[in-house]
């Protein structure tokens, strides 16, 4: 059945729309960019299987509790929650959850549009034909160069925060759905086709043994809370982005399917770039865990050797771009949504103002890389120590705000949410599929999360 409601801001045109704009908000830099360099510093395959576990266990049940809420309460997170919150005979105050989502996609974004303009930059570069047979201290002293140098970060982050504002000043028909229904095939026909190029050309089986060989001596506790965030992460879970999105899901389409769907395409993506990385980072003696610089490092070694590398390089650069503007424009859509409602501002007036307030904020971490590059503001604890302006944003987000988002949007559909309401959105019936559902979301998944985060502050 489902509820009747309908959303302000208008609909998908049908649920394989939906599937699209959620896996082009899944799929971004946190597969390519992302999950290589964490999955290198944090020593391969133990973290590799812990972060598939989170997938499983907290990332799809969580999915579906968040498009759930969305398309129950169709309206921006914040509203929804408090409305949600209310029609369960509860205290409205649920919509501060809404807000902490719609704070975090803020902090998200505003590191996620630089990191994005390095992408973009590297699709001139590489256009350019200037990595064609570079060395691999070659490529790596390009890389410091350009993020030294604070006026190139700040032009690449301006344009990439243009682009975000530009379509989601178009609305969710007009911009986002146009934008997402041919980039994401593209993208994983490069992805095939570089890692056809890796298993012929990169050390390719040690490239697999390092993601896929399970060493759990080098797993360590933060490591465990790093994957699990990086699940939420790369699923764009626990802020809202993909309950807005679900808000704007047509009444009949399955929850339970679309997610599953979404999930298993996001996880393929991001194995697959590591299948792609990590032959190339062995075959020229790198180091897999150089950190953010990781793929910026890698491929264009690849590319600079392969036949056609400038076409194919330029090409991959065009579509990471692309996966990354599809993800940055879930990112802020929750504030859009709820500026549009709350404040009864027009589409285009919100998302100018959100986004010239998250460029804004997107200094911090240009001048992080340059700068400010010795500037640790937590250094004096142990734990943060050389942690720059990024890293802490990033820590932040990734690793506290969105697994406890996360923990309170899987309490809030499983405890607080009356079972009939939950049932009736999910369309899942009353057996076995809905009842597994209900366990995880009741159980495993807020126990999980939170022996995460209390060995990971070393409680237990
Ligand atoms: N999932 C995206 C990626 O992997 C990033 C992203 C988009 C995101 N929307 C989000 C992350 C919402 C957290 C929450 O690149």
């Amino acid at each position: 059945m489902g509820s009747k409601r309908v959303s302000i801001h208008g609909q998908w045109s049908s649920r394989w729309a939906f599937i699209l704009a959620a896996t082009g908000s899944a799929v971004g830099l946190g597969n390519i960019w992302k999950f290589p360099y964490i999955t290198g510093e944090n020593g391969g395959g133990a973290f590799v299987l812990v972060y598939l576990i989170c997938i499983a266990l907290i990332g799809i049940p969580i999915m579906m509790a968040e498009v759930m809420l969305g398309r129950r309460g169709r309206q921006s997170p914040v509203n929804t929650m408090e409305m949600l919150a209310v029609e369960a005979g509860h205290r409205p105050y649920w919509k501060w959850l809404g807000w902490l989502g719609v704070i975090a996609g803020f902090l998200i974004l505003s590191y996620y549009s630089v990191i994005a303009g390095w992408a973009l930059a590297y699709v001139f570069r590489t256009a350019f034909g200037v990595f064609t047979l570079a060395t691999p201290d070659g490529v790596s002293s390009i890389f410091s160069d350009f993020i030294g140098a604070p006026e190139g970060l700040l032009f690449w982050h301006t344009l990439f925060m243009l682009m975000t504002m530009i379509v989601v000043a178009r609305g969710v028909r007009g911009g986002l759905e146009k934008v997402v229904k041919f980039l994401m095939p593209g993208l994983f026909i490069m992805l095939v086709v570089l890692v056809g190029y890796a298993m012929n050309s990169g050390e390719f089986s040690r490239g697999l043994d390092f993601l896929f060989y399970p060493d759990f001596s080098k797993i360590t506790r933060d490591g465990v809370l790093i994957a699990m965030g990086h699940a939420f992460f790369t699923l764009s879970l626990g802020m809202g982005a993909i309950m807005v999105y679900g808000s704007y899901l047509p009444s009949h389409a399955s929850i339970a399917r679309t997610s599953v769907m979404i999930a298993l395409a996001d996880t393929l993506v991001a194995l697959m770039a590591g299948m792609v990385i990590f032959p190339v980072v062995f075959a020229n003696n790198l180091e897999p865990g150089v950190g953010p610089g990781l793929i910026f490092q890698t491929l264009p070694l690849a590319f600079g050797h392969m036949p056609g590398g400038v076409f194919f390089g330029t090409l991959f650069f065009i579509l990471l771009t692309f996966a990354a503007w599809s993800s940055s424009i879930s990112l802020i859509e929750p504030a859009v949504a709820c500026l549009v409602e709350n404040r009864g501002v027009s589409r285009i007036h919100a998302a100018v103002t959100m986004g010239i307030l998250c460029w804004l904020f997107g200094l911090l971490t240009v001048f992080s890389f340059n700068i400010w590059a010795d500037f640790a503001p937590l250094g004096m604890f142990e734990h943060f120590e050389g942690k720059t302006l990024f890293d802490l944003l990033d820590y932040l987000t990734s690793n506290i705000m969105l697994p406890l988002g996360g923990l309170l949007i899987a309490i809030f559909a499983a405890w607080i949410m009356k079972c009939e309401a939950s049932r009736d959105e999910l369309e899942l019936g009353e057996g076995f599929a809905y009842m597994s559902w209900r366990f995880l979301v009741r159980y495993i998944t807020p126990i999980a999360v939170m022996i995460v985060f209390l060995r990971a502050i070393e409680v237990i």
